[in-house]
């Protein structure tokens, strides 16, 4: 191979200026991005880089009691392959409606304005991109980034007070998602005690802090769990990963949630259990999340 086959070229190296100006289609795309998202006062992305850990659980709780409290809240679901953030927050079926202005978002629970990809594909369809037959591998993440910038910026958002991102599992996704954001007022990363998800998570802490956000929070999910006939409060993982990588990375644990069977019952159902219990003890640690997370992006403001 010789040295001029084996350079990378930039768009602007690649474009001919007389063609489809694909530099200006780029850069157009980014300030409409940029243009919707100016109306939104904090943006909070929900992450990982572990799966299962309850990442849309907590996303779709603390946005319906951030909008509970009065506020003006907006939920994107990043996980275009494995969405559920319009089932969590009640809005699965809303038919999407296109204005001059864009798309308008779905309306769920507690008011939260939605968009998922659950709402563009037909029940239950895996998303497929159409594309070449052979080595479609060189085209999806290409495909998957430009879908996730429409949700972000073809969506009529109007102004909101928060707007929480739920980032799909996989450092690479959060990476693509965290270089379309013109600014993250707040990561949240979520784990559990595990040993696994310690070291999952510990990776994605290290990749968040080569991106420069200053507010990141750790929060510990299914810490505990409550005996049924005794009332005895039980760790549900031996180990103690999250309090370790707390204490490796110099990040703070904002809350620890219990495990409680009845969060994923109504979760799960449409219904976020800090709207149908909120007496609960993970909707009262999910209401102290909140009220960090409210107290931590004004600091930044
Ligand atoms: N504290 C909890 N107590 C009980 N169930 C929980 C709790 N947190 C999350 N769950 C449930 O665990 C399941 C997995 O959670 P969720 O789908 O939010 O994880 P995720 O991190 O978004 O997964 P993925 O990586 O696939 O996107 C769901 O059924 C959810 O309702
Ligand atoms: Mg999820």
């Amino acid at each position: 191979m010789t040295e001029r086959t084996r350079k990378v070229r930039t768009y602007h190296e690649v474009a001919d200026p007389d063609s489809e100006d694909i530099v200006g289609q780029i850069e157009a795309q980014r300030s409409k991005l940029v243009g919707r998202l100016a109306d939104i006062d904090r943006l909070v992305v929900v992450a990982s880089g572990k799966g299962g850990v309850g990442k849309s659980a907590i996303t779709a709780n603390l946005a319906a009691l951030i909008a509970e409290r009065g506020r003006r809240v907006g939920a994107i679901d990043g996980d275009l392959h494995g969405p559920s953030l319009a089932a969590m927050l009640g809005a699965e079926r809303t038919p999407l409606v296109v204005s001059e202005h864009g798309v308008e978002p779905a309306v769920g629970a507690a008011g939260v304005k939605l968009m998922s990809m659950d709402l563009v594909l037909s029940d239950g369809a895996p998303l497929e991109w159409r594309q070449p037959e052979v080595a479609g591998f060189v085209y999806q993440s290409t495909l998957d980034t430009g879908a996730v910038r429409e949700l972000l910026a073809d969506v009529v958002w109007g102004e909101l007070d928060f707007l929480l991102i739920d980032a799909p599992p996989g450092t690479d996704k959060l990476a693509r998602l965290l270089e379309l954001l013109p600014v993250i007022d707040t990561l949240l990363l979520v784990t559990t005690p595990s040993e696994a998800a310690r070291r999952a998570v510990g990776r994605t802490v290290r990749q968040a802090h080569g991106t420069g956000i200053s507010t990141i929070g750790l929060v510990a999910n299914m810490t505990a769990h409550e005996c049924p006939d005794c009332g005895r409060s039980e760790p549900m993982f031996e180990a103690d990963g999250a309090a370790r990588l707390a204490t490796e990375t110099g990040l703070e644990l904002w809350a620890e949630v219990p495990f409680e069977p009845r969060f994923a019952v109504a979760t799960d159902a449409g219904r976020p259990l800090v709207l149908e219990a909120p007496e609960s003890p993970a909707a009262r640690e999910l209401g102290r999340l909140a009220t960090k997370l409210a107290n931590a992006t004004s600091d930044t403001a």
